[in-house]
């Protein structure tokens, strides 16, 4: 490979879930720290980094014609590097299969970035996997502007091993971040502008980690930390196993005021059989258990989900047992998926794969009912008067994007600013957002 010039404009492009977005953003941050320009376009860029997923199927197909995408009219291409979890699970292959990558770096290693743009600049390819997570948070720069709503990684991998799941495989072994310097970045975000700040992780309610004052804390004492920062209004967290969902946890969502009334909990089937097989270590009984606690602290929570239809020998009857939990928990929301075997998870060797047919047979009527309970839970809430925190500018003149404390996306017309709280009365309901009107403004 010959030496090209440094590249003096990059664009991040990411994937997948909400880690990759603020992963993209550490990215972005991190390039624009050594003097390089963001660029809208990828046509733009000289760098363009594509921050992969590898959690379901045609992850890898999709970075291989993303790549071919890059080329330009004139035969050329920009720098090109691939990021995230298909970098970290197919590194090696990409190197050799796609000449016009000239850098491959895992979830854990991105700090690296820079060098390895200067040296791919200067002729050499470079890879890095390696798993250190520790290291990547101490030598990213610091946070400085943010939107209304930020992210704030707190944890990160995964110790469960679903066995559906790359995740432990990719993102490696749990590790929680410290408390102070998580405190300090949430700091940093409010300063630069957020009145949100969500927490991310993998398995965000398995973080520890020790306070201020040196006790070992789970993630609500996490959270009641931030609250006391008068500055910021809204708490958030995702995504949460639950058999991490702590009494303390739970007792937070009742005393807590800026933890807002949403728990994403994620399920997955509702067959005590399939999720013994999908080693899950918990039953459906278990788990509407937990949601019965957090309802009971906290009446008004909508609950969200996640769910697999089709996972190897899922019976009708088993699939059955899904749609019954969700009628009995009422889901919010919810995000739901056909089985993909992963290759190197347990689950992909399991016998009785299910035909496409059936999948797409079951996903329907998975998607049916939780379209069903989402509308059912938006119209609930018309009539309602809630705080609204103001994320965007809306398509029409005048009109504003928001967020209700439920996580439901409110347009309202009238004055406001991005970052302002306003109350709004909710007076209509679709499936995928609510029409407010501006109460009155209100003092932030
Ligand atoms: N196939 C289908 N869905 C999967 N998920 C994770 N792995 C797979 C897989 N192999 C889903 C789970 C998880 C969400 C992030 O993605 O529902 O909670
Ligand atoms: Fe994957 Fe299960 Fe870990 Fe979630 S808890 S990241 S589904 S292995």
């Amino acid at each position: 490979m010959s030496a090209t010039t440094p590249p003096k404009t990059f664009h991040v492009k990411s994937f997948g879930c909400q880690m990759n977005v603020y992963d993209g953003e550490r990215m972005a941050e991190l390039l624009a720290a050594q003097g390089m320009t963001a660029a809208d376009a990828r046509d733009d860029a000289d760098l363009v980094v594509l921050n992969t997923c590898h959690i379901r199927e045609k992850a890898t197909e999709k970075v291989y014609s993303d790549i071919g995408r890059l080329r330009r009219d004139d035969g050329s291409s920009p720098l090109i590097a691939v990021a995230g979890c298909v970098a970290q699970a197919e590194g090696v292959e990409i190197m050799t299969r796609a000449p016009s990558v000239k850098v491959v770096v895992g979830p854990q290693s991105y700090h690296r970035l820079p060098e390895m743009v200067a040296d791919a600049a200067a002729g050499r390819r470079a890879t890095e996997t390696d798993m250190p997570a520790e290291a990547k948070f101490a030598a990213l720069p610091k946070r400085r502007k943010s939107g209304p709503s930020a992210f704030l990684t707190v944890q990160e991998g995964c110790d469960k091993f679903c066995t559906y799941c790359v995740v432990p495989y990719t993102r490696g072994a749990e590790i929680s971040r410290p408390f102070t310097d998580l405190v300090e970045e949430a700091k940093l975000l409010v300063a630069g502008g957020a009145r949100e700040i969500t927490l991310l992780g993998q398995n965000v309610n398995a973080w520890t980690g020790d306070d201020d004052k040196g006790r070992p804390v789970g993630l609500d004492g996490l959270v009641r930390a931030l609250a006391a920062d008068p500055d910021l209004a809204r708490i958030r967290y995702t995504t949460s196993h639950p058999n991490d969902m702590t009494d303390g946890l739970i007792a937070a969502h009742g005393e807590v005021e800026k933890l807002m009334p949403f728990l994403h909990l994620p399920v997955q089937s509702g067959s005590d059989r399939v999720l013994k097989a999908m080693n899950r270590s918990h039953t459906a009984e278990s788990y509407l258990r937990v949601l019965e606690r957090v309802r009971a602290v906290r009446p008004d929570i909508a609950l969200s989900g996640d769910f697999i239809v089709g996972f190897p020998g899922e019976t009708d009857a088993e699939f059955e047992d899904t749609l019954r939990l969700v009628d009995a928990v009422g889901y919010a929301q919810a995000f739901s998926f056909k089985y993909s075997a992963r290759p190197g998870t347990p689950a992909a060797t399991m016998d009785s794969h299910i035909t496409a047919d059936v999948m797409d047979d079951r996903l329907r009527r998975l998607q049916d009912a939780l379209n069903r309970d989402q509308l059912a839970f938006n119209r609930a809430s018309i009539g309602q008067r809630c705080t609204v925190l103001v994320e965007r500018r809306g398509k029409l003149p005048g009109q504003w994007l928001g967020k209700s404390p439920w996580l439901q996306s409110v347009h309202f017309m009238g004055e406001a600013a991005l970052g302002d709280l306003v109350t709004v009365d909710l007076v209509d309901a679709g499936p995928n957002s609510i029409a407010g009107v501006l109460a009155e403004k209100q003092a932030a």
